[in-house]
C-alpha cells in the first residue's frame, strides 16, 4: 500500500509520548496567543483552512460536540455533525460504507460510539484520520486536555501522584494509558468488582508507572497532587443501586480531599452529579479546576487534529 500512514487517534498509545508532548506545547502557545473573544475567529496561521472534520455522534455529547467544533473553527476549518439519529447509519448502514463515503467527503472523521470495535472498524476503512471522542473502552481526547490542566496548574507529569476515585471506566483507561507514557503514579480506589479491565493496568505498569488499586478510598487519596473521579454511572450503564451503594464510601468530599497534599487540584470531566461522586464543597472549592478542565478540551482538540493532520509531532 503506497498511500501515506494515516494518524488515527483511537487510543493515546496511537500518538505516544513524544507527539503528546508537542501536542501539549502547540495547545499552551495556541492558548496564549489567543484574546478571549470572539470564540470562533481562526487563529491567525488558520492551518486547517478549508478542513472539514465529520463527527459522529451515537452518545450524547457538549464538551466534545462543541469543542471540536469551535476548535476547527479556530484553526480554520469546520464540522458537521451526524447524529445517529438522523443518518443511515443509524439505520443500519454499515460502518465500512459509512468510513468509505465519509472519507471522500470529509477530512478526518471522530466517533462517539459505545461498542470500541466500532471506532476501529471505522479506521480501519476509513482512508482519513479517526479520531475516539469516547467509547466504552476509552476517552484519550478527555486526557490530553487533563494532561494541559495538569500542566497549567504547575504540575510535573513525571512521578506526579494522581488518586482516583469511584468506576473503573473509561475515563480511567485513558489515565492510566497516560501514566504508562509519563510516568506517573496512579492509587485508585474502587469497590470490588467495578475495576478497570487489567489490559490498562497493565499497559501503565509496564510504562513504569506505579498503579495500586485499594477499596480504601483513604488510602488512595493521601499525599495526592491529583483528585479526579467521574460519574459512577457511564452512558449506557443502568442507574444499580447496587452499584451506587458500593461506590458511596468513595465520594469525593472535604476530608478525603483534606488527605491530599494541600495544593492538589480536583479534576472531573464533567458531567458532574454533585452529591454522587464529588460533593458541592469540592466541586465548587479552591482546589476544584474543572471548568479549566472544559475549556482545556478546546485547546486539546485542536492539537489532536494538528497531529493527525501532520502538523506537529513529527
Ligand atoms: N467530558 C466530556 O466528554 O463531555 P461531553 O460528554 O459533554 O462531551
Ligand atoms: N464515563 C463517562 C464520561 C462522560 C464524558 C461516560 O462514559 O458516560
Amino acid at each position: 500500500d503506497l498511500a501515506p500512514a494515516v494518524r488515527n487517534f483511537l487510543d493515546l498509545s496511537d500518538a505516544g509520548g513524544d507527539a503528546i508532548a508537542a501536542m501539549l506545547a502547540d495547545a499552551q502557545d495556541r492558548k496564549a496567543a489567543r484574546k478571549s473573544w470572539p470564540k470562533g475567529r481562526p487563529d491567525a496561521d488558520a492551518p486547517l483552512a478549508g478542513h472539514v472534520l465529520g463527527m459522529i455522534f451515537e452518545k450524547n455529547s457538549t464538551r466534545t460536540r462543541v469543542s471540536f467544533d469551535i476548535g476547527m473553527r479556530q484553526l480554520g476549518g469546520s464540522a458537521l455533525i451526524l447524529d445517529s439519529g438522523t443518518s443511515q447509519l443509524g439505520r443500519g448502514e454499515s460502518v465500512a460504507d459509512t468510513a468509505r463515503v465519509l472519507s471522500r467527503m470529509v477530512d478526518a472523521i471522530m466517533i462517539r460510539t459505545d461498542d470500541h470495535a466500532k471506532a476501529e472498524e471505522l479506521a480501519h476503512h476509513a482512508h482519513v484520520p479517526v479520531i475516539n471522542g469516547l467509547t466504552d473502552r476509552s476517552h484519550p481526547c478527555q486526557i490530553v486536555a487533563d494532561l494541559l490542566t495538569m500542566v497549567e496548574h504547575g504540575k510535573a507529569l513525571p512521578g506526579l501522584e494522581l488518586a482516583w476515585l469511584g468506576d473503573g471506566n473509561n475515563v480511567l483507561h485513558s489515565i492510566l494509558e497516560a501514566a504508562g507514557i509519563f510516568k506517573f503514579n496512579v492509587r485508585i480506589g474502587v469497590p470490588q468488582g467495578y475495576e478497570p479491565d487489567s489490559e490498562f493496568v497493565g499497559l501503565a505498569r509496564k510504562g513504569g508507572a506505579q498503579v495500586k488499586l485499594t477499596q480504601d478510598a483513604a488510602e488512595a487519596a493521601r499525599g495526592a497532587d491529583i483528585v479526579v473521579t467521574d460519574t459512577w454511572v457511564s452512558m449506557g450503564q443502568d442507574h444499580a443501586q447496587e452499584k451506587l451503594a458500593a461506590m458511596a464510601p468513595f465520594q469525593v468530599g472535604g476530608e478525603l480531599m483534606s488527605l491530599a497534599r494541600p495544593n492538589a487540584k480536583f479534576l472531573h470531566c464533567l458531567p458532574a452529579h454533585v452529591g454522587d461522586e464529588v460533593t458541592e464543597e469540592v466541586f465548587e472549592g479552591p482546589q476544584s479546576v474543572v471548568f479549566d478542565e472544559a475549556e482545556n478540551r478546546i485547546h486539546a482538540q485542536k492539537s489532536i487534529l494538528l497531529w493527525c493532520f501532520g502538523k506537529i509531532g513529527g
